[in-house]
């Protein structure tokens, strides 16, 4: 697929005028402090049957288990409520992704570690979350070759795409632009679901440690 990508996503401008921000009287580091992890986003990316909404929910649990806050954005379960307004055309994919890149800042500012699990194809719209989320934004390549997902199919959508009933398909018929310099790359084909998981575990931990 040619990188033809979005156009970027800067910080809109708010459209109200009138509005004052209101401090809080709890800070970041109070509550990180009572969590005893930081706050921070692990935001996977991938394409359709690479992985990435079953490792998130078997991190979240085991992240969950060794008593951290955690919680995770998934792109269909967004897409039934907050997104829900939203296609997959390159503007509302865009969109998608710059409304769950602040949803989720605000839920790091609140001690969380928050994994979200999108396709998000746009090396733009990733790049403009790690500008204005510096230093919490983790980029997680949940790699597999796009004839493996294809094989996977979980869901029959590569099938439908294949078949013409499903339009701008990513990897098929939309773009993909993989990350150039992400954090960690999960690579899927390669390790089993227990593996990677331990992997994505060990690197969170590390991560946000006080
Ligand atoms: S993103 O491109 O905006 O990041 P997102 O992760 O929210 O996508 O949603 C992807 C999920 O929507 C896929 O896992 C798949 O189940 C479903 N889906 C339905 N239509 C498409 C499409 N045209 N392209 C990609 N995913 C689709």
């Amino acid at each position: 697929m040619s990188d033809t990508g979005s156009t970027k996503s800067p910080r809109r401008a708010p459209k109200s005028q009138n509005i004052t921000r209101v401090a809080h009287r709890v800070t970041t580091d109070e509550r990180e402090q009572r969590n005893g992890h930081r706050g921070g986003i692990l935001w996977f990316t991938g394409l359709s049957a690479s992985g990435k909404s079953t490792l998130a929910t078997h991190l979240e649990e085991i992240l969950h288990k060794a008593d951290m806050q955690v919680f995770v954005l998934d792109g269909d379960n967004v897409r039934h409520g907050l997104c829900a307004d939203l296609g997959f055309s390159p503007a509302d994919r865009t969109e998608n992704i710059r409304r769950i890149g602040e949803l989720a800042q605000i839920m790091a500012g609140a001690g969380i570690v928050v994994i979200t699990a999108f396709i998000s194809p746009y090396r733009a719209d990733r790049d403009s979350i790690r500008t204005r989320a510096d230093g919490v934004f983790h980029e997680i390549h949940i790699a597999a070759p796009i004839d493996v997902c294809e094989r996977r199919d979980p869901k029959g959508l590569y099938g439908k795409a294949h078949a013409g009933e499903l339009a701008e398909f990513t990897g098929v018929s939309a773009p993909y632009e993989a990350p150039v310099n992400p954090e960690l790359v999960i690579n899927t084909d390669a390790l089993d679901v227990d593996a990677c998981v331990g992997m994505l575990a060990d690197y969170a931990k590390k991560a946000f440690a006080l």
